[in-house]
C-alpha cells in the first residue's frame, strides 16, 4: 500500500486525476464528503487530503510515503525528502512586489512582508540588503498599501491579485511548480511501487 498525501484544493484535485489516469484511481475520493482518507486496496493506494503547506511534513515524517507539494514549500522549509518529479502543474513564481512606482532607497532598511520568511531572507542576504521581515499569514498584498511594509515576497500566478491592488512585480525570485516528493525510508522499502507510480505519472505529463 502506498500512502499519498494530496494538497487539499484545486491543485490536489488536478493531481489526483493524474494519478487516477496513471492507474491509481480511488473512486470514493470523488464522492463529495468530508472524509479525509480514502483507499483502494485493489490498486494499493491510500490517499489523504491535507493542507497544502502540511504535505511535506506528512512525507518527511513518514505518515505518507509520497505526496505532492509546491516548490515554494520545499524552498521555504527544506524538508528532508526526495524530490522525484516536476509535475509541471501549479505553475507560478515567487516574486517581490511593491506599489507601482516604488523606489527602493538602498540606504534604508527594507520592510518586507511575507509568509515565506526563509525564502525572503535568503534572497536579500544574497544581495547583502538589510531588511526587516514582517511575518504574515495571508492577504500579504495589503501590507504595502497600508504602509506596513515597503515590499512583499509572495506567490504570483496570474498576477490578478497584484493588479487589483495596484501592485507590481519588481523581481522574480524563483519559478514554482508542483513536485512529487517521497519519504526517504519509504523510498528504500517501497522502491519498486514508488518508482512504478512515478514512471507512469511521468509518462502522462510528457
Ligand atoms: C496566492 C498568493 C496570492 C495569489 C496570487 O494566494 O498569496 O495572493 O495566490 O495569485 P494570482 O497572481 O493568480 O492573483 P493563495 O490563493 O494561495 O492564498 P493565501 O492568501 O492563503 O496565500
Amino acid at each position: 500500500m502506498i500512502n499519498i498525501a494530496l494538497p487539499k484544493g484545486r491543485l490536489g484535485e488536478k493531481v489526483y486525476n493524474l494519478f487516477a489516469t496513471a492507474g491509481y484511481e480511488c473512486p470514493s475520493i470523488l464522492e463529495n464528503s468530508r472524509k479525509l482518507i480514502f483507499e483502494n486496496t485493489e490498486k494499493g493506494v491510500r490517499y489523504f487530503w491535507v493542507k497544502p503547506s502540511d504535505v511535506s511534513i506528512y512525507v518527511e515524517r513518514g505518515a505518507a510515503d509520497i505526496g505532492v507539494c509546491g516548490k515554494d514549500i520545499l524552498e521555504e522549509y527544506a524538508p528532508d525528502v526526495y524530490e522525484l518529479l516536476d509535475m509541471k502543474t501549479g505553475v507560478c513564481r515567487m516574486a517581490v512586489a511593491a506599489r507601482k512606482g516604488f523606489y527602493d532607497d538602498g540606504r534604508k532598511t527594507l520592510k518586507v512582508a511575507t509568509k515565506f520568511v526563509n525564502a525572503a531572507k535568503r534572497h536579500y542576504a544574497a544581495k547583502s540588503r538589510d531588511i526587516d521581515i514582517i511575518h504574515l499569514n495571508g492577504s500579504i498584498e495589503i501590507a504595502p498599501i497600508l504602509g506596513l511594509s515597503d515590499v512583499i515576497v509572495d506567490i504570483v500566478e496570474t498576477g490578478t491579485t497584484l493588479k487589483e491592488n495596484d501592485l507590481e512585480v519588481i523581481e522574480t525570485i524563483f519559478p514554482i511548480s508542483a513536485r512529487l516528493i517521497a519519504n526517504k525510508a519509504s523510498f528504500k522499502f517501497k522502491t519498486e511501487e514508488i518508482e512504478d507510480l512515478t514512471e507512469k505519472v511521468k509518462n502522462l505529463i510528457g
